[in-house]
């Protein structure tokens, strides 16, 4: 007996045919009507969720296919301006069903023998395009998170400092919170993550984070990453990267740039100076799902010596087949073993873009988020942002409590006229954050969405 589900080894498969075409109708319709929609689906009704007795058939399937896409929240509509997460490019959608069709597996060579060698010099590529030096390389991940705490394991087990609890990390009060859950992972104390404060630009302050590397060490602690960050989650700051650099190198502690948002700046010449010094790091973050619309997942991490990750992570796995040469297992450089091939989307993703494209959504993500700027009202709002595509505001001289009310009501107002914005609390108060990576928003979407804002506060 042959079971349907799985495609046919001997012949094309029809059912697998009709069952693509139909469902790949249905997810390009539903993109068709996304301007029409809204950024929140109006459903939250989901189909039955234990498996039958017999299995459905591909035409059931469907319709709960279906059911799921009405519940979907759309990246595609111009509103969509809360969070770091893009439409996806069309090459995304391709590589990410291809990729589903081979099911290969990066934990190993021979359960992906084209992917790995992609992997190595897809991310060889990223990390000579971003300036570090030869023997760089990187490893991909699901997501911001894991490539931070990657990161942070490597750096503590490079300063050999694995079995002492009196450890920290510096970074600044901006910083993800990715951060803390890696120290408690990495079974260390909250308090393991000492935060630095800011300037009026959301940048770490260099000179008080000097004071506190002293300062712990006269206590007896000891530094094993100082972690800055390119684009800060709220407002899109970028810590001075150079000057930090130095500092680490000077006090020889493991430099790692959280560039999950700024990173891909470093990818274009016109760009990069956002990021000088990011090629100075040991280590770096970089998401390109959060603005190039590669699909999620997709986050790299990069380092300046690319063996160290087997080092770290390196487990001699029994049960796979040696490699030869330089090369390692996929599931033998970081924290993840079976994992996807999402590298196959991030490198169909720069081909399709090429330079230029990769310039023009840069680009344009900053000019939106200008324009937005310039439109909002100075005399009304407190505005925080940085040099990237992120802004975040609030009304001035509204304590705790009035930008909560003005927040919620202002967000609520907002996505009845179809924007969905963020709230985040930042310094004590509420805001509403905007990020315009959204290639589909144009001005005058913007113009409307600043009226709306500036309107939400009397003069
Ligand atoms: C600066 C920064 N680092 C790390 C992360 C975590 O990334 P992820 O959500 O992909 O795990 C985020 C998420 O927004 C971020 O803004």
């Amino acid at each position: 007996m042959s079971l349907e589900p799985f495609a046919s080894p001997d012949q094309l498969d029809p059912k697998l045919r009709s069952f693509l075409e139909e469902a790949s109708g249905k997810l390009c319709n539903w993109f068709a009507e996304t301007g029409d929609a809204a950024p929140l689906p109006t459903s939250s009704y989901l189909p039955d969720i234990p498996p039958s007795l017999e299995g459905l058939s591909n035409e059931a399937l469907l319709k709960d296919i279906q059911i799921l896409m009405n519940g979907a929240y759309r990246p595609s509509h111009p509103g969509s301006l809360a969070h770091l997460d893009p439409p996806p490019l069309t090459s995304s959608i391709v590589a990410d069903l291809v990729s589903a069709g081979l099911n290969n597996n990066l934990l190993a060579n021979e359960l992906s023998p084209g992917f790995t060698k992609l992997e190595k010099k897809v991310c060889d590529w990223i990390a000579h395009r971003i300036g570090m030096s030869s023997g760089s390389g990187g490893v991909l991940a699901s997501g911001g998170t894991i490539s931070n705490l990657m990161a942070l394991v490597l750096a503590r087990k490079q300063a050999n400092l694995q079995s002492n609890p009196n450890v920290v990390i510096l970074a600044s009060s901006d910083a993800h919170t990715s951060l803390l859950k890696a120290v408690g992972i990495m079974g260390l104390s909250p308090n393991s993550l000492r935060r630095v404060s800011t300037n009026e630009e959301g940048q770490i302050l260099v000179d008080t984070l000097f004071d506190e590397l002293k300062q712990l060490r006269a206590n007896g602690l000891k530094c094993f990453a100082v972690v800055a960050t390119a684009g800060t989650t709220i407002r899109g700051a970028i810590d001075p990267l150079k000057e930090i650099a130095e500092f680490c190198l000077r006090e020889d502690i493991w430099f790692h740039i959280d560039g999950a948002i700024g990173g891909v700046f470093g990818l274009i010449k016109d760009t990069s100076h956002l990021v000088d010094g990011i090629s100075l790091a040991n280590s770096v973050s970089i998401n390109p799902q959060k603005i190039l619309g590669v699909a999620k997942t997709s986050s790299l991490l990069l380092v300046a010596n690319r063996t160290e990750l087997n080092s770290c992570f390196g487990t001699d796995i029994p049960y796979l087949e040696p490699v030869v040469g330089d090369d390692f297992h996929g599931g033998e450089i970081g924290i993840q073993g079976t994992r996807p091939a999402d590298i196959f989307k991030l490198w169909l993703g720069l081909r399709q873009l090429g330079d230029k494209g990769i310039q023009l959504l840069l680009e344009q993500a900053i000019e939106r988020r200008e324009y937005l700027q310039k439109h909002i009202d100075a005399s009304k709002f407190f505005i925080a942002s940085g040099p990237l595509h992120l802004i975040a505001l609030t009304p001035k001289n509204a304590d705790k409590s009035i930008s909560y009310s003005w927040s919620n009501t202002t967000r609520q107002h907002l996505l009845d006229q179809n924007f969905m914005v963020s709230r985040p609390f930042y310094n004590g108060k509420y805001y509403l954050k905007v990020v315009l990576g959204n290639p589909h928003t144009q001005f005058s979407h913007l113009d409307k969405l600043a009226m709306l804002i500036n309107q939400s506060v009397n003069s």
